[in-house]
């Protein structure tokens, strides 16, 4: 009897919905190289529970360009109005580029599991890039998942070295 009980539960768990306590402000972006995995993964996010701010691209234009889409997003992850960023284009690389110019940004291209964790408990990653031409939706999913549910470790060390790379934002360095 049990069993049938718990296959019949579990048919109707939704395994990646959050709990509240862990839903989060998160903001996303992409080009064209990237839009069919942002659209993918902006709709598993909301069905998970988080607050989504897209900033673009919203439709899919061959010919835009990344700027205009993850400078807004690092911005807002910089302010605070988003608590974490994701950005996509094709390899992942542009965005990583353009997200890092903007100060208070630690944004990185990801593409294994132990590095999206090791990124936000170690290095204070808040802006997880992805290369849409390059991963799967699956890998991305499962790298966004465990970027969200990481924490950066306040470790001393690793604020001290946080520290050396903050002064390079200060201009009178
Ligand atoms: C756009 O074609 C492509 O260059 C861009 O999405 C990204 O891969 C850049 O790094």
């Amino acid at each position: 009897m049990w069993p049938w009980c718990w296959l019949t539960e579990r048919r109707w768990e939704k395994p990646d919905q959050i709990e509240e306590r862990n839903r989060m402000r998160i903001g996303i972006a992409t080009d064209h190289g990237g839009f069919e995995l942002k659209e993918k993964l902006v709709a598993r996010l909301r069905e998970a529970g988080h607050e989504i701010t897209d900033f673009g691209a919203h439709q899919l234009k061959p010919d835009d360009d990344y700027p205009d889409f993850v400078i807004p997003l690092a911005r807002a992850v910089a302010a605070g109005k988003v608590e974490r960023g994701v950005a996509v284009c094709g390899s992942g690389v542009g965005a990583s580029i353009c997200a890092n110019k903007i100060n208070g940004v630690h944004a990185c291209l990801i593409e294994d599991h132990f590095s999206a964790k090791q990124g936000v408990e170690d290095d204070h990653m808040n802006l997880l890039c992805l290369g849409g031409r390059i991963e799967g939706t699956e890998l991305a999913w499962d790298l966004v998942q465990t970027f969200l549910a990481a924490e950066f470790s306040q470790a001393a060390r690793h604020l001290r070295r946080l520290s050396k790379v903050a002064a390079l934002e200060d201009p009178s360095e």
